[in-house]
């Protein structure tokens, strides 16, 4: 395997590195640029946060659990690499003093880090872009000063042109390890159908730095460009497998403000910009927030084998806890969604606001015609040992009228769909209670009243 990067400005070619290796300890070990700190080593705590560049634009990214064959193609800039040599230092780390931003300075890289990629990219919503960055002793308000103040200043020069400075992938480079397209995959993976896929790293990158697994046979979707993105039809979305939680919630936040509004709250920014819907679906977990919003959405889950395509709908794919509708060899190629009104009410449950994975997430799907529900779709996540509809409840709810006696009536029938368990996250009667509310929330929602948690704190 051979991977060529920039780094800082320069190119960097890496013949048969250890494909597991993270850049994190490439980048301290090898390269002895120790700007970017260890803290928790598993994506929650942001200080490894550096700039990820390619043609798509400028993210943020957790170098703990980015292995070094994703960064192929891209341009990766460190703190050491933020301003030039014998240059001013960037503005937001000339802010950060100004403003008091940093005490111990174990978090400082990091969010320097994340602030120099919302700076260059123009974003201003500091509670977003800065909600994967832990401080511990400074505290935020002087960092958002800081941040705010460096919005008058301009982006150094030699930032802005990144995006041009990306290697061209050469092509002689031949690996086994990272597939160009769908079709060599599927080739490659029918052939080494015990091989781990690794597509945005964010649950796999885990597996490696906390459970120290090794893992044999890697394969790398990064590369498969016929997987990345969405395309739309007059009827559907297709997301590809690769495609980013980050471009799932620009495209369908617009058609979907819930659903925007959830993904907002999936992890962090760092988290959004690797994690993938195909990784967050596969991966199968009972918690995930992908799968309850698309099998309220009505989606369809497109798998191959070789040359063989299946499809099915998603709430099906889950067949129990840890188990998936999914043969050795076969891989998820995309997501289809219905286009419909928008009708959907996610609401995601979370001991922290931000960065939480859920203890329950509900994802309602309730139109009504002339004071009538339509056919609802109703998907919890953290109720069940996977992703699951809630068919009593909407069986209660479908076809009958719009008001609070019929939610009143479904909330009743949920015991009957669900026997949720007690965990570290949540106890069971608590997640039967915030299941049922849910759909009280969702119902004043529908009649005017501002429900979401953005809009309430606003
Ligand atoms: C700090 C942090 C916060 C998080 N917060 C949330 C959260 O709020 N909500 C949430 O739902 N999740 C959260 N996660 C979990 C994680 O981000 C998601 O599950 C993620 O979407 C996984 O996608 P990935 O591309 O990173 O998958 P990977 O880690 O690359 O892979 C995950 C699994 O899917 C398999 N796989 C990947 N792609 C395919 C494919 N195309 N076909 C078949 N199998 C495939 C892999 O082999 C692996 O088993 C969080 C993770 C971290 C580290
Ligand atoms: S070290 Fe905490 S996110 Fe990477
Ligand atoms: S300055 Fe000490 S953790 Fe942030």
């Amino acid at each position: 395997m051979q991977i060529t990067f920039m780094l800082n400005g320069t190119s960097v070619t890496l013949t048969e590195p250890t494909p597991t290796t993270t850049l994190l300890d490439w980048l301290r070990e090898e390269r002895h640029l120790t700007g970017t700190k260890e803290g928790c080593n598993e994506g929650d705590c942001g200080a490894c946060t550096v700039m990820v560049t390619d043609q798509t634009g400028h993210a943020p990214l957790n170098a703990c659990i980015l292995f070094l064959p994703q960064l192929q193609g891209k341009h990766i800039t460190t703190v050491e690499g933020l301003s030039q040599k014998d240059a001013p230092l960037h503005p937001v780390q000339a802010e950060m003093i100004t403003h008091h931003g940093s005490q111990c300075g174990f978090c400082t890289p990091g969010f320097v880090m994340s602030m120099a990629t919302a700076h260059l990219n123009g974003d201003t919503d500091y509670d977003t872009t800065l909600a994967g960055n832990l401080c511990r002793c400074t505290g935020y308000a002087p960092i958002i000063r800081a941040a705010i103040a460096s919005e008058e200043h301009p982006v150094p020069d030699h930032l802005h042109h990144l995006a041009l400075k990306t290697p061209e992938i050469l092509p002689e480079r031949a690996d086994g390890a990272a597939p160009q397209s769908s079709d060599d995959l599927a080739k490659l993976y029918a052939a080494n159908p015990d091989a781990t896929l690794i597509a945005g790293a964010t649950d796999v990158g885990l597996w490696v730095t906390k459970q120290l697994r090794e893992i044999a046979t890697p394969i790398f979707l990064n590369q498969c460009a016929d997987l990345h993105g969405i395309t739309q039809t007059n009827t559907h979305w297709r997301i590809g497998a690769m495609t980013t939680i980050a471009e799932v919630e620009r495209t369908l936040t617009p058609h979907f403000p819930s659903l925007g509004s959830m993904l907002r709250r999936y992890g962090s920014t760092q988290v959004r910009a690797a994690a993938t819907l195909g990784g967050n679906i596969a991966n199968g977990s009972p918690i995930g927030d992908g799968s309850p919003a698309m099998i309220a959405l009505g989606a369809t889950i497109h798998l191959r084998m070789e040359n063989t395509h299946r499809e099915l709908p998603l709430e099906d794919f889950f067949i129990a806890y840890g188990k998936q509708d999914r043969q050795r060899g076969e891989f998820v190629e995309a997501i289809t969604v219905p286009k419909q009104p928008y009708t959907l009410h996610c609401i995601k449950i979370s001991k922290r606001f931000d960065q939480d994975i859920s203890a329950v997430c509900a994802c309602l799907n309730l139109p009504v015609h002339d004071g009538t529900f339509g056919q609802t779709r109703l998907a919890y996540g953290g109720m069940a040992g996977t992703p699951a509809r809630a068919r009593h409840a909407e069986a209660a709810l479908t076809s009958q009228p719009a008001t609070l006696t019929t939610i009143q009536s479904a909330m009743q029938a949920l015991t009957h769909d669900f026997t949720p368990v007690s965990d570290m996250r949540a106890s069971a009667d608590y997640r039967m209670k915030v299941a049922q509310n849910a759909l009280l929330r969702a119902f004043h929602s529908i009649n005017g009243t501002a429900t979401d948690l953005h809009e309430v704190t606003s």
